[in-house]
């Protein structure tokens, strides 16, 4: 016997329910009439009847995101034990002692938790300060970046439809808080002045988070992330960088989330034909081009042809938007070849004895392991 029933008087229980159902009827009748006139009504995409967000449950999306989320949940304490996270769990602490009292000496001794002081040490001796500068530039960038995800990603939530789609966003909020406060402490140990946003990035980031409906979803998801990603992909084979390689995981997840929900809930024709949002989108884009050309010193700094960069990151943008229905004033192909010419033009102008190239079939995606993923998401890395 779990619990002792106690009396109550079943006239008054009769009452309160007839009470209720009226009141129901009204309040309810009310909000749907207001609804119907686009005036108001209930504010919930909610469906209490069926205990289902509207849209249904879309199991596929739950099991791609939300399940695929908590799977590959990493902590920070684990990955960089020299910061100041303390999001193990107990369990997860009891095992990484236990993996270090089984390793050998000499494996304990590399594993062993390197304090802040000794990874600022290591970054010292790894990196040059013009090679600390540049990546310390490129990566507050994409840090600077992280902030609006964060934003954007939870503008997102009332904003999709279904069970599995809400569950979806709502990992890719988490995913993105703890990006942007490890990221910022993982720069801040390079002990290197943290620039503010470039003009340019600060248009694209500030129009995604300005778009309208799920055009948010091109402007972060598919733009955004897929520079982010990049950028993670040609770092994260680097000395006290290795953590990026989780960053890439994360992002490649949130790149394909508007194709995964798209599918299932398609933009209307006139959102995707509309002439006003095509622009829109082309214009959250542009400014990815000069952003490159002034990151240029920075990239070639560490080693990197700008332009491999951009044409890389470009090529899988278009794929993704084609994908995912978000059509552009232009076909894919022509502004490919569009980006081409500009990337080439500004070469034949400021370089000696530029030979034309296309860059848009370049890649510069370091590491099996974060290629491999790419393959996954794009099809083609
Ligand atoms: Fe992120
Ligand atoms: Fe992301």
């Amino acid at each position: 016997m779990h619990f002792a029933k106690l009396p109550h008087n079943p006239r008054a229980a009769h009452a309160n329910q007839v009470v209720e159902e009226a009141t129901n009827r009204a309040v309810r009748g009310w909000d749907g009439l207001l609804g119907r006139l686009h005036l108001g009504g209930r504010a919930a995409e909610y469906d209490d009847l069926h205990y289902e967000f509207i849209g249904g449950p879309s199991d596929t999306m739950r099991k791609k995101h939300y399940d695929k989320s908590l799977h590959l949940l990493w902590k920070a304490e684990q990955m960089l034990p020299w910061s100041t996270f303390h999001d193990a769990t107990d369990d997860e602490r009891a095992l990484m002692t236990m993996a270090e009292t089984a390793m050998r000496d000499d494996e304990r001794a590399q594993r062993q938790r390197i304090s802040s002081a000794e990874f600022r040490a290591l970054l010292d001796r790894e990196y040059t300060p013009s090679q600390k500068r540049a990546i310390v530039a490129i990566l507050s960038a994409i840090g600077h970046g992280e902030a609006y995800a964060w934003l954007v990603s939870a503008s997102m939530l009332p904003e999709v439809k279904s069970t599995g789609a809400k569950a979806a966003v709502t990992m890719q909020v988490m995913e993105e808080a703890k990006h942007f406060v490890v990221l910022r402490e993982l720069v801040q140990a390079f002990d290197v002045e943290v620039p503010r946003l470039r003009v340019w990035e600060y248009l694209i980031l500030e129009a995604s988070l300005k778009a309208k409906g799920l055009d948010r979803f091109f402007g972060m998801n598919v733009l955004i992330e897929t520079i982010a990603l990049s950028i993670f992909g040609l770092l994260a084979d680097k000395p006290g960088l290795e953590v990026l390689r989780l960053f890439h995981l994360d992002e490649s997840r949130h790149t394909a989330l508007p194709t995964n929900y798209l599918k299932e809930f398609p933009l209307s024709r006139w959102d995707r034909v509309n002439p006003i949002r095509r622009m829109r989108r082309l214009n959250m884009v542009l400014p990815a081009l000069p952003f490159v050309m002034s990151m240029e010193p920075e990239l070639c700094e560490l080693g990197i042809e700008p332009f491999d960069f951009a044409g890389s990151v470009m090529r899988k943008v278009m794929t993704l938007a084609d994908r995912a229905g978000f059509d552009l004033p232009s076909s894919s192909e022509s502004l490919a070849r569009f980006f081409n010419e500009v990337f080439n033009s500004y070469c034949r102008a400021t370089r000696t004895g530029h030979v034309w190239k296309d860059f848009m079939r370049a890649e510069t995606t370091r590491g099996a392991e974060t290629a491999a993923v790419e393959r996954g998401i794009f099809g083609t890395a």
